[in-house]
């Protein structure tokens, strides 16, 4: 697969002057760590090769809530798009090689990703977005967006062909897609496994971001005043439970529900089938989609808990009928999917910066020496 810039025809002959390969590396290496990741897990490591980057996935940092490890290849994915928009700063053109999960990708042994550089490439206007994209929890504007700005996300994966994204823009589709998320929230917040991941995620002072540098800083959930502290009392599974008996839950799910039907709208991007390729080829295309939708000035808010549970292969028998009812709405609400596998929805739409921005881990703490 040859990374498609919008380069001239690429030289397979000629290699990076060595003088020059170290400076490109790190430069890819730089932009890769800025992609998204689920609860900013960033489960990659990045090793120098002859003539590009490995990607490595590391399997220490994966949530258990990831199915077919799908979120991780998405957040991989959007770290070598990243890191290819950094090597065609230095006008090289990047060629992915993709290696199946198994049991060595899995356990990191061998990258699920290399990345090979040659001159003959020029550099990408999305590179100049990669610090500024980020998640935006805020409520976003729910006037609908420009069909020419659709069209310009649309056309930002025209490289990728493979990649569908269908928009759900009238508002009577955006309020039932936002009833699917809180019915898909609701099986999050009822699993336990899920409940300790989440608050193993979350860094609830400052402190601890700046000692761990990844996870979920609470500050980006744009929480009202006051909510914060009631969270930190839900970390009690016992106290969850109770919430789910008084039937409660709507206060959980009620909120994402709301900032979803009052979106711009919604972008639900799928892919053919679940494989390690596409889910990174996925992985590249809603990186390219979420730095053209920044130099747009609209903000973007991944909802992960739709794809997750409806990819599932061995849901909780409980969960069954609930994502049955969710799997036969989405189809209906977006036709166009046919047997297609969504990786990830988001909402889309105008609203202020977000309160603060999630940091990274330190190049060196994420090469494999
Ligand atoms: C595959 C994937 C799934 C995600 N799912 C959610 C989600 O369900 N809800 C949410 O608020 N953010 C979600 N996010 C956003 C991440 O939490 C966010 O990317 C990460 O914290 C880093 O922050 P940044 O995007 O501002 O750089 C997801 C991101 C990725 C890549």
């Amino acid at each position: 697969m040859i990374a498609q810039t919008h380069s001239g025809e690429p030289d397979m002959n000629r290699s990076v002057e060595p003088s020059d390969l170290t400076l490109v590396q790190e430069s890819m290496v730089q932009a890769a760590i800025l992609a998204p990741s689920p609860d900013n897990n960033q489960p990659w490591k990045f090793k120098f090769s002859d003539q590009g980057v490995d990607v490595f996935l590391d399997p220490s940092r994966s949530l258990p809530s990831d199915e077919a490890s799908m979120f991780d290849l998405t957040a991989i994915g959007a770290a070598v798009e990243n890191a290819i928009l950094g090597a065609a700063e230095y006008g090289c053109i990047s060629e992915i090689t993709c290696r199946d999960l198994d049991d060595a990708t899995l356990q990191g042994q061998l990258p699920v990703a290399s990345i090979t550089i040659r001159p003959g490439g020029v550099p990408d206007p999305l590179f100049d977005a990669i610090e500024s994209r980020c998640t935006c929890r805020k409520p976003y504007a729910s006037g609908p967006l420009d069909t020419e700005v659709i069209e310009a996300l649309n056309h930002s994966i025209s490289s990728l062909p493979s990649v569908q994204v269908d928009w759900i823009t009238s508002a009577a589709e955006k309020k039932q897609f936002g009833k699917l998320i809180a019915m898909t929230d609701s099986l999050r917040f009822r699993t336990e496994a899920f409940h300790a991941e989440l608050f193993r995620q979350l860094r609830f002072k400052p402190s601890e971001v700046q000692a761990t540098r990844d996870g979920l800083d609470v500050r980006t959930l744009e929480l009202p005043f006051g909510v914060t502290t009631m969270l930190r009392t839900l970390k009690s599974w016992t106290v969850m439970q109770l919430v789910h008996r008084l039937r409660l839950t709507p206060l959980l799910t009620g909120p994402s529900k709301i900032a979803v039907q009052k979106s711009g709208a919604v972008a639900v991007v799928s892919v053919p089938a679940a494989s390690t390729e596409n889910f990174l080829i996925g992985g590249r295309a809603i990186q390219r989609i979420w730095l053209k939708a920044a130099q747009a000035g609209l903000s973007m808010h991944p909802l992960g808990s739709l794809p997750i549970f409806l990819l599932q292969s061995q849901p909780n028998p409980a969960f069954e009928k609930t994502i049955e009812i969710a799997r036969r709405e989405t189809s209906n609400l977006v036709p166009e999917l046919g047997n297609r596998v969504i990786q990830l929805a988001f909402r889309v739409g105008k609203s202020g910066p977000p309160t603060e921005r999630s940091i990274r881990r330190q190049v060196s703490s994420v090469m494999v020496q």
